[in-house]
This record gives C-alpha cells, sequence and structure tokens, in this order.
C-alpha cells in the first residue's frame, strides 16, 4: 500500500495509541509518552497514513544522537501488515538520516520479535549483541542491532534497491 508519509503530531497521537495498544499489547506506550516525545529535542516521529481517507496506518519514532540514529518504535496497524508500510517508514527515516549527515541506525528488539528482525535484516541491520533481561516487563533479552555505515556502497546498494521495488 502507497502511504504518505509526514512528521508526527500531537493531533495524531489517538489513533496512534489504538495501532499502539494492538500492536504491543500490555507492554504498550501511554499517550504521554508520545507526548514526551515530540516535545524531545533529538526525536524524530514519523506517521504513514493512506491518502485517500487519511487513516494513520503507522508510526516510527527515532532519536537523532550526534551522527547516530536510534529507532525508539516502530507499527503498522495489524490490518494492514505486509504492505511494506514499515518499509517506507524505514526509508523515510533514512533519507532523513542522509539529510542529517548520520552514519549508523540502532535499535534494539527482542529476541522473539521475527517480523521486526527480518524487517531490519532485510535493510542491512545485523546483530552486535544481546542485552540480557533488557525488557523488564518479561525479562526478554534484546538482540542489538547496527547497520554499517549508511555512506558506504554497501548500504546504499541494498537501499537502493529497496526503495526501487516499494
Ligand atoms: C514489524 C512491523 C512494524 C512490520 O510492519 P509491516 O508494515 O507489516 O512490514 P512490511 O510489510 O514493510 O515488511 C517488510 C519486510 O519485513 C519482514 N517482515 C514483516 N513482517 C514479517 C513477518 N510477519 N514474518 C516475517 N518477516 C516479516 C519481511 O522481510 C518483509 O518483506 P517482504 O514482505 O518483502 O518479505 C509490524 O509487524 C508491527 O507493527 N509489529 C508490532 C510492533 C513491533 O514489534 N515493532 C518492532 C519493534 S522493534
Amino acid at each position: 500500500m502507497k502511504v504518505v508519509i509526514k512528521r508526527m503530531e500531537a493531533a495524531d497521537i489517538d489513533a496512534i495509541f489504538e495501532i499502539e495498544k494492538s500492536a504491543y499489547g500490555e507492554h504498550h506506550w501511554s499517550k504521554e509518552s508520545f507526548f514526551n516525545e515530540l516535545q524531545n529535542n533529538i526525536g524524530y516521529y514519523l506517521v504513514a497514513y493512506e491518502p485517500t481517507t487519511k487513516t494513520i496506518v503507522g508510526y516510527l519514532g527515532s532519536w537523532m544522537i550526534v551522527d547516530e540514529c536510534h529507532i525508539t518504535n516502530v507499527a503498522v496497524d495489524l490490518r494492514l501488515r505486509r504492505q511494506k508500510i514499515a518499509e517506507q517508514l524505514i526509508v523515510a527515516l533514512i533519507n532523513h538520516c542522509y539529510e542529517q549527515f548520520i552514519k549508523y541506525i540502532t535499535l534494539e528488539v527482542r529476541v522473539s520479535n521475527i517480523p521486526a528482525i527480518a524487517l531490519y535484516e532485510k535493510f542491512g541491520f545485523k546483530s552486535i549483541g544481546v542485552r540480557k533481561k533488557y525488557y523488564q516487563d518479561n525479562n526478554e533479552d534484546a538482540l542489538i542491532m547496527f547497520t554499517e555505515n549508511i555512506w558506504h556502497e554497501k548500504f546504499k546498494t541494498v537501499y537502493n534497491n529497496l526503495v526501487g521495488r516499494i
């Protein structure tokens, strides 16, 4: 599904919160967390919406820290998964990273989260280690994933191929 990507605004948070609850169940962020993140100077938050109905169908959050981007959250409406919405959000994030001269993109992901790990691997993220019992709700380990330098040809080739296929 072709979506339009824009910066997240406070008015989007009710719709985002519905997706957040169904995506993460009892481990979801609160509305306050989203409001706080919109005030965070290093935060860069995006939403994806369907252009005809303007319905919000997914979102992505990140922090820009010097030359690194850290993905804090990404989720897509349960009913609209596997339609390359997350891919389009990550492409938009990477474009922003190039504009901001970011070199690396990183994140933590639950070791059990196969869909998310597969999504990041598709963009060339590699697992560089584990943070033991990182998630306090169930003591699950986090996989630490990193891109290589996004300015290197190898990353750009994977990225350009994906952009061409969306
Ligand atoms: C992870 C998530 C954001 C993916 O969103 P999506 O829009 O369905 O993903 P896309 O359609 O863009 O998929 C892109 C690629 O990711 C991988 N992928 C996505 N869902 C997958 C699944 N269920 N199983 C295996 N691979 C999957 C595939 O490589 C896919 O490419 P392909 O369809 O060409 O095979 C979505 O499943 C989600 O919201 N999950 C709950 C929240 C979450 O866990 N977020 C990650 C926190 S770190």
